[in-house]
């Protein structure tokens, strides 16, 4: 598979880029507003043509790209079906496999940051990954206080599904604050220090509960702009 791991350091957002070596056929996972032109380039110069921008789930921090890059590319935007929205083209479930030329991505549902997260499974044949987007994260976890989070879901969906995949898979989040860059499932279930080192559900959910967290700077933009896929942010002032 031909990869790269993009950051975006305003919301330090993770964007992915996965493509099939045999066909040149790519997708970007959670790619931010910003970002556009860098994602073009990237693809570019690994001639690749992008087929598809996917989303783990409607952000609160920052504006996709995806209808950008449709626009841009003539690629089709993807996401979770169960979000429902409108200027989405494809909708994933868990339990479909949604393909990208050979490559095979398997959606794993996993609310709790929001009702509709969805985190992303590739097996490349030599190693297992896992896009996590804002549901586990390296040392840390997506919040539940705003839009539709609900700590005692994450904890489930970590817990009965992130959790039960082989250790050595490798854990690629969708954000990261302090330069980091991956994980594997052995060493969050081990040492998370929200989550792991069996962390029962009330203690997670107390945990989350004292994080008193700032109202997110972006969301009153982001939120009706994810809505959108990204269409007309650029007529959105910044927040
Ligand atoms: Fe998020």
């Amino acid at each position: 598979m031909i990869f790269r791991q993009l950051f975006e350091p305003a919301s330090s957002t993770y964007t992915y880029l996965l493509a099939c070596p045999e066909t040149g056929v790519a997708v970007l996972i959670d790619p931010v507003a910003e970002m556009v032109e860098r994602d073009l380039r990237v693809i570019g110069e690994l001639g690749l043509r992008l087929a598809y921008t996917l989303e783990t789930h409607v952000h609160a921090d920052h504006i996709t790209s995806g209808a950008a890059l449709r626009e841009a590319t003539g690629c089709q935007v993807a996401g979770p079906a169960m979000d429902g929205l409108r200027c989405r083209d494809v909708g994933l479930q868990e339990g479909e496999v949604f393909r990208v030329g050979t490559l095979e991505i398997h959606p794993l549902f996993t609310p709790g940051h929001t009702d509709g997260h969805h985190s992303y499974l590739v097996d490349t044949g030599s190693h297992t990954m896992v896009f996590t987007g804002d549901g586990l994260l390296i040392d840390g976890c997506g919040r539940t206080d705003f839009q539709s989070g609900d700590a005692a879901t994450l904890y489930h969906s970590i817990h009965d599904k992130l959790f039960t995949l082989p250790d050595e898979t490798l854990v690629y989040p969708g954000h990261d604050y302090a330069g980091r860059q991956l994980s594997t499932i052995g060493q969050e279930k081990a040492r998370n220090p929200r989550l792991g080192g069996g962390k029962t559900e009330a203690e997670f959910v107390a945990i989350m509960a004292g994080l008193n967290l700032a109202y997110p700077q972006k969301i009153d933009v982001a939120l009706p702009g994810n809505q959108r896929c990204g269409d007309g942010s650029a007529q959105v002032p910044s927040a």
